[in-house]
Protein backbone atom coordinates (compact mmCIF):
# COMPACT_ATOMS: atom_id res chain seq x y z
CA UNK A 1 0.00 0.00 0.00
CA UNK A 2 1.65 3.46 -1.26
CA UNK A 3 0.45 6.47 0.70
CA UNK A 4 -1.24 4.07 3.34
CA UNK A 5 -0.85 7.32 5.39
CA UNK A 6 -2.66 10.01 3.38
CA UNK A 7 -6.37 10.79 3.73
CA UNK A 8 -7.63 7.74 1.48
CA UNK A 9 -5.16 5.47 1.90
CA UNK A 10 -5.27 5.12 5.44
CA UNK A 11 -9.15 4.29 5.10
CA UNK A 12 -8.34 1.52 2.79
CA UNK A 13 -5.57 0.53 5.04
CA UNK A 14 -8.46 -0.08 7.55
CA UNK A 15 -10.95 -1.83 5.58
CA UNK A 16 -8.20 -3.81 4.14
CA UNK A 17 -6.55 -4.96 7.26
CA UNK A 18 -9.64 -6.59 7.95
CA UNK A 19 -8.15 -9.88 6.13
CA UNK A 20 -4.94 -8.48 5.25
CA UNK A 21 -1.31 -7.72 6.78
CA UNK A 22 -0.70 -4.31 5.31
CA UNK A 23 2.98 -3.51 4.12
CA UNK A 24 2.85 0.57 4.51
CA UNK A 25 4.92 2.68 1.97
CA UNK A 26 5.49 6.55 1.92
CA UNK A 27 8.89 8.36 1.97
CA UNK A 28 8.12 9.99 5.59
CA UNK A 29 9.23 7.89 8.53
CA UNK A 30 7.10 10.18 10.93
CA UNK A 31 4.09 9.35 9.25
CA UNK A 32 4.07 5.79 8.42
CA UNK A 33 5.28 5.65 12.56
CA UNK A 34 1.60 7.37 13.47
CA UNK A 35 -0.28 5.48 10.87
CA UNK A 36 1.60 2.13 12.22
CA UNK A 37 0.47 3.41 15.87
CA UNK A 38 -3.10 4.00 14.67
CA UNK A 39 -3.25 0.37 12.71
CA UNK A 40 -1.76 -1.20 15.82
CA UNK A 41 -5.14 0.16 18.03
CA UNK A 42 -7.69 -1.53 15.70
CA UNK A 43 -5.44 -4.82 15.26
CA UNK A 44 -4.67 -4.71 11.84
CA UNK A 45 -0.86 -5.95 11.06
CA UNK A 46 1.40 -3.77 9.26
CA UNK A 47 5.24 -3.42 8.36
CA UNK A 48 7.08 -0.26 7.21
CA UNK A 49 8.89 0.60 4.21
CA UNK A 50 10.20 3.81 3.56
CA UNK A 51 10.04 4.59 -0.28
CA UNK A 52 10.14 7.24 -2.04
CA UNK A 53 8.03 5.85 -5.76
CA UNK A 54 9.96 8.45 -8.12
CA UNK A 55 12.46 6.60 -7.29
CA UNK A 56 12.99 3.15 -9.44
CA UNK A 57 15.52 1.31 -6.91
CA UNK A 58 13.45 2.01 -3.83
CA UNK A 59 10.41 1.04 -5.66
CA UNK A 60 11.96 -2.38 -6.35
CA UNK A 61 13.01 -2.38 -2.89
CA UNK A 62 9.65 -2.11 -1.38
CA UNK A 63 8.20 -4.93 -3.76
CA UNK A 64 11.25 -7.63 -2.58
CA UNK A 65 10.51 -6.46 0.75
CA UNK A 66 6.96 -7.16 0.38
CA UNK A 67 7.55 -10.59 -1.06
CA UNK A 68 9.69 -11.66 1.51
CA UNK A 69 7.07 -11.30 4.23
CA UNK A 70 4.56 -13.43 2.12
CA UNK A 71 1.77 -13.61 -0.39
CA UNK A 72 0.86 -10.47 -2.07
CA UNK A 73 -2.24 -10.14 -2.82
CA UNK A 74 -3.21 -7.04 -3.49
CA UNK A 75 -1.19 -3.82 -4.37
CA UNK A 76 -2.88 -0.51 -3.92
CA UNK A 77 -1.21 2.49 -5.15
CA UNK A 78 -2.58 5.43 -3.68
CA UNK A 79 0.46 7.85 -3.68
CA UNK A 80 0.70 10.94 -5.48
CA UNK A 81 0.57 14.34 -5.67
CA UNK A 82 -1.40 17.59 -6.72
CA UNK A 83 -0.77 21.74 -8.41
CA UNK A 84 -1.83 22.24 -3.88
CA UNK A 85 1.25 19.94 -2.85
CA UNK A 86 3.99 20.66 -5.43
CA UNK A 87 5.31 21.78 -9.01
CA UNK A 88 4.94 20.27 -12.32
CA UNK A 89 8.25 18.60 -12.46
CA UNK A 90 7.48 16.80 -8.85
CA UNK A 91 3.62 16.21 -9.91
CA UNK A 92 4.91 14.28 -13.37
CA UNK A 93 8.00 12.59 -11.63
CA UNK A 94 5.86 11.45 -8.45
CA UNK A 95 2.49 10.54 -10.74
CA UNK A 96 3.41 9.11 -14.02
CA UNK A 97 6.99 8.11 -13.66
CA UNK A 98 6.22 6.62 -9.58
CA UNK A 99 2.89 4.77 -11.59
CA UNK A 100 5.67 2.89 -14.09
CA UNK A 101 8.11 2.17 -11.15
CA UNK A 102 5.40 0.25 -9.08
CA UNK A 103 3.36 -1.77 -11.83
CA UNK A 104 7.17 -2.97 -13.30
CA UNK A 105 8.53 -4.09 -10.06
CA UNK A 106 5.28 -5.25 -8.58
CA UNK A 107 4.16 -7.30 -11.44
CA UNK A 108 6.16 -10.31 -11.06
CA UNK A 109 5.53 -10.82 -7.58
CA UNK A 110 1.71 -10.11 -7.68
CA UNK A 111 0.05 -13.47 -6.80
CA UNK A 112 -2.19 -15.72 -8.75
CA UNK A 113 -5.55 -14.07 -8.49
CA UNK A 114 -4.35 -10.95 -7.16
CA UNK A 115 -5.47 -7.04 -8.05
CA UNK A 116 -3.68 -4.12 -8.07
CA UNK A 117 -5.14 -0.28 -7.88
CA UNK A 118 -3.86 2.61 -9.06
CA UNK A 119 -5.01 6.06 -8.02
CA UNK A 120 -5.91 8.20 -10.79
CA UNK A 121 -8.46 11.71 -10.52
CA UNK A 122 -11.23 12.64 -11.95
CA UNK A 123 -9.26 15.67 -13.52
CA UNK A 124 -7.72 13.16 -15.49
CA UNK A 125 -11.59 13.35 -17.30
CA UNK A 126 -10.89 17.17 -18.21
CA UNK A 127 -8.92 17.09 -20.88
CA UNK A 128 -8.54 14.88 -23.99
CA UNK A 129 -5.89 12.95 -24.32
CA UNK A 130 -4.32 13.84 -27.86
CA UNK A 131 -2.00 12.11 -30.34
CA UNK A 132 0.70 13.99 -28.61
CA UNK A 133 0.15 12.95 -25.33
CA UNK A 134 -0.33 9.13 -26.47
CA UNK A 135 3.03 9.41 -28.27
CA UNK A 136 4.53 10.01 -25.16
CA UNK A 137 2.55 7.65 -23.06
CA UNK A 138 3.74 5.17 -25.02
CA UNK A 139 7.42 6.08 -24.55
CA UNK A 140 7.14 4.84 -20.54
CA UNK A 141 10.01 2.61 -21.18
CA UNK A 142 12.35 5.09 -22.87
CA UNK A 143 15.05 7.00 -20.62
CA UNK A 144 13.08 10.43 -21.93
CA UNK A 145 9.76 9.42 -20.84
CA UNK A 146 9.96 12.15 -18.01
CA UNK A 147 11.40 14.58 -20.08
CA UNK A 148 8.80 14.06 -23.39
CA UNK A 149 5.87 14.64 -20.41
CA UNK A 150 7.69 17.58 -19.08
CA UNK A 151 7.91 18.76 -22.92
CA UNK A 152 4.13 18.14 -22.83
CA UNK A 153 3.85 20.67 -20.11
CA UNK A 154 4.97 23.63 -21.81
CA UNK A 155 7.39 25.89 -20.44
CA UNK A 156 7.89 27.50 -17.23
CA UNK A 157 5.98 30.52 -16.55
CA UNK A 158 5.50 32.60 -13.69
CA UNK A 159 3.49 32.65 -10.76
CA UNK A 160 0.08 32.24 -11.88
CA UNK A 161 0.93 30.60 -15.38
CA UNK A 162 2.90 27.85 -13.37
CA UNK A 163 -0.07 27.14 -11.15
CA UNK A 164 -2.33 26.17 -14.56
CA UNK A 165 0.72 24.05 -16.12
CA UNK A 166 1.02 22.63 -12.79
CA UNK A 167 -2.79 21.65 -13.48
CA UNK A 168 -1.67 20.51 -16.97
CA UNK A 169 0.80 18.14 -15.39
CA UNK A 170 -1.82 16.74 -13.08
CA UNK A 171 -4.46 15.92 -15.66
CA UNK A 172 -2.07 14.75 -17.83
CA UNK A 173 -0.07 12.44 -15.04
CA UNK A 174 -3.15 10.96 -14.21
CA UNK A 175 -4.60 10.08 -17.70
CA UNK A 176 -1.04 8.24 -18.08
CA UNK A 177 -2.36 6.54 -15.15
CA UNK A 178 -5.40 5.07 -16.62
CA UNK A 179 -4.05 4.44 -20.08
CA UNK A 180 -0.56 2.55 -18.44
CA UNK A 181 -3.23 0.31 -16.23
CA UNK A 182 -5.13 -0.33 -18.88
CA UNK A 183 -2.21 -0.92 -20.98
CA UNK A 184 -0.85 -3.76 -18.48
CA UNK A 185 -4.21 -5.37 -18.55
CA UNK A 186 -3.66 -8.40 -20.95
CA UNK A 187 -0.02 -9.51 -19.15
CA UNK A 188 -1.40 -9.31 -15.75
CA UNK A 189 -4.86 -11.50 -16.79
CA UNK A 190 -1.99 -14.08 -18.33
CA UNK A 191 -0.91 -14.73 -14.86
CA UNK A 192 -4.36 -14.39 -13.30
CA UNK A 193 -4.33 -11.18 -12.14
CA UNK A 194 -6.42 -8.05 -12.21
CA UNK A 195 -5.70 -4.46 -13.04
CA UNK A 196 -7.72 -1.87 -12.77
CA UNK A 197 -7.66 2.39 -11.67
CA UNK A 198 -9.86 4.69 -9.26
CA UNK A 199 -10.52 8.25 -10.49
CA UNK A 200 -11.36 10.29 -6.76
CA UNK A 201 -13.49 13.14 -7.22
CA UNK A 202 -13.08 15.49 -4.64
CA UNK A 203 -12.44 13.42 -1.10
CA UNK A 204 -11.82 15.03 2.19
CA UNK A 205 -8.48 14.13 2.54
CA UNK A 206 -5.07 16.33 3.84
CA UNK A 207 -4.70 16.92 -0.09
CA UNK A 208 -8.00 18.07 -0.95
CA UNK A 209 -7.88 20.42 2.58
CA UNK A 210 -5.19 22.01 1.23
CA UNK A 211 -6.78 23.28 -1.90
CA UNK A 212 -9.73 24.56 0.54
CA UNK A 213 -7.47 26.16 2.58
CA UNK A 214 -5.13 28.08 0.00
CA UNK A 215 -7.71 28.08 -2.70
CA UNK A 216 -11.51 28.46 -0.50
CA UNK A 217 -12.97 29.80 -4.12
CA UNK A 218 -11.97 27.07 -6.40
CA UNK A 219 -12.93 24.53 -3.64
CA UNK A 220 -16.65 26.25 -3.47
CA UNK A 221 -16.71 26.16 -7.55
CA UNK A 222 -15.95 22.59 -7.45
CA UNK A 223 -18.32 21.45 -5.00
CA UNK A 224 -21.14 23.48 -7.24
CA UNK A 225 -20.42 20.81 -9.91
CA UNK A 226 -20.49 18.03 -8.02
CA UNK A 227 -24.25 16.43 -7.87
CA UNK A 228 -24.23 14.72 -5.02
CA UNK A 229 -23.49 18.39 -3.39
CA UNK A 230 -20.57 17.44 -1.21
CA UNK A 231 -17.24 15.87 -0.37
CA UNK A 232 -16.41 12.17 -0.35
CA UNK A 233 -15.50 10.72 2.24
CA UNK A 234 -12.18 8.48 2.73
CA UNK A 235 -14.46 5.68 4.35
CA UNK A 236 -16.14 6.04 1.35
CA UNK A 237 -12.93 4.90 -0.43
CA UNK A 238 -12.11 2.39 1.82
CA UNK A 239 -15.14 0.63 1.53
CA UNK A 240 -14.75 0.93 -2.63
CA UNK A 241 -11.29 -0.19 -2.29
CA UNK A 242 -12.41 -3.35 -0.62
CA UNK A 243 -15.08 -3.70 -2.58
CA UNK A 244 -12.83 -4.22 -6.16
CA UNK A 245 -10.21 -6.80 -3.99
CA UNK A 246 -12.95 -8.87 -3.40
CA UNK A 247 -14.02 -11.27 -5.61
CA UNK A 248 -17.28 -9.93 -6.29
CA UNK A 249 -15.57 -7.81 -8.57
CA UNK A 250 -13.12 -10.44 -9.78
CA UNK A 251 -14.85 -9.83 -13.53
CA UNK A 252 -13.95 -6.10 -12.88
CA UNK A 253 -10.64 -5.37 -15.00
CA UNK A 254 -9.24 -3.06 -16.70
CA UNK A 255 -11.21 -0.29 -16.06
CA UNK A 256 -10.97 3.30 -14.62
CA UNK A 257 -13.77 3.68 -11.69
CA UNK A 258 -14.89 7.26 -11.84
CA UNK A 259 -16.20 7.88 -8.11
CA UNK A 260 -16.84 11.17 -8.23
CA UNK A 261 -20.73 12.19 -6.60
CA UNK A 262 -21.81 12.25 -10.11
CA UNK A 263 -19.35 15.20 -11.13
CA UNK A 264 -17.97 14.46 -14.49
CA UNK A 265 -21.66 13.51 -15.78
CA UNK A 266 -23.23 16.48 -13.88
CA UNK A 267 -20.53 18.23 -16.20
CA UNK A 268 -20.29 16.67 -19.51
CA UNK A 269 -23.97 15.91 -20.48
CA UNK A 270 -26.89 17.66 -21.06
CA UNK A 271 -28.65 17.02 -17.72
CA UNK A 272 -32.65 16.79 -17.46
N1 LIG B 1 -8.30 14.01 -2.30
C1 LIG B 1 -8.84 14.18 -3.45
O1 LIG B 1 -9.83 14.90 -3.55
C2 LIG B 1 -8.29 13.51 -4.69
C3 LIG B 1 -8.94 13.76 -5.90
C4 LIG B 1 -8.50 13.11 -7.05
C5 LIG B 1 -7.43 12.23 -6.98
N2 LIG B 1 -6.79 12.02 -5.80
C6 LIG B 1 -5.68 11.06 -5.80
O2 LIG B 1 -5.90 10.04 -4.84
C7 LIG B 1 -4.67 9.64 -4.26
C8 LIG B 1 -4.76 9.74 -2.74
O3 LIG B 1 -5.01 11.09 -2.42
P1 LIG B 1 -5.26 11.64 -0.95
O4 LIG B 1 -6.28 12.67 -1.07
O5 LIG B 1 -5.44 10.51 0.00
O6 LIG B 1 -3.90 12.39 -0.73
P2 LIG B 1 -2.97 12.59 0.54
O7 LIG B 1 -3.74 12.48 1.80
O8 LIG B 1 -2.18 13.81 0.25
O9 LIG B 1 -2.05 11.31 0.41
C9 LIG B 1 -1.14 11.18 -0.65
C10 LIG B 1 -0.04 10.28 -0.16
O10 LIG B 1 0.97 10.16 -1.19
C11 LIG B 1 2.21 10.17 -0.54
N3 LIG B 1 3.30 10.54 -1.45
C12 LIG B 1 3.45 11.68 -2.14
N4 LIG B 1 4.59 11.65 -2.83
C13 LIG B 1 5.17 10.46 -2.57
C14 LIG B 1 6.39 9.86 -3.00
N5 LIG B 1 7.24 10.46 -3.82
N6 LIG B 1 6.67 8.60 -2.53
C15 LIG B 1 5.83 7.98 -1.68
N7 LIG B 1 4.68 8.51 -1.25
C16 LIG B 1 4.36 9.74 -1.69
C17 LIG B 1 2.04 11.21 0.54
O11 LIG B 1 3.07 11.09 1.47
P3 LIG B 1 3.81 12.39 2.06
O12 LIG B 1 3.04 12.72 3.25
O13 LIG B 1 5.19 11.91 2.29
O14 LIG B 1 3.77 13.48 1.00
C18 LIG B 1 0.66 10.83 1.07
O15 LIG B 1 0.72 9.76 2.00
C19 LIG B 1 -3.58 10.53 -4.87
O16 LIG B 1 -2.95 9.82 -5.92
C20 LIG B 1 -4.35 11.70 -5.44
O17 LIG B 1 -3.73 12.29 -6.55
C21 LIG B 1 -7.20 12.65 -4.66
Amino acid sequence: MTGGHGGMGKAICKELGKTSAIVLAGRNPAKLETAKAELDELGVESDLCKTDIADRAQVQALADYAASLGSVKQIIHTSGVSPSDTGTENIIKINAVGAVNMVEAFYPVLAGDGVMINFASVAAYTMPQTDEWTEAFEAWNEPDFYDRLLALAGEPEDEEGEFFRAGLAYAMSKKFVIYFTQKNVVRFAQKHCRILSISPGCYLTPMHQKLIDNQPETAENQLELIPAGRWGHPCEMGALTAFLCSSGAGYVNGVDILAAGGQNAGIFVPQI
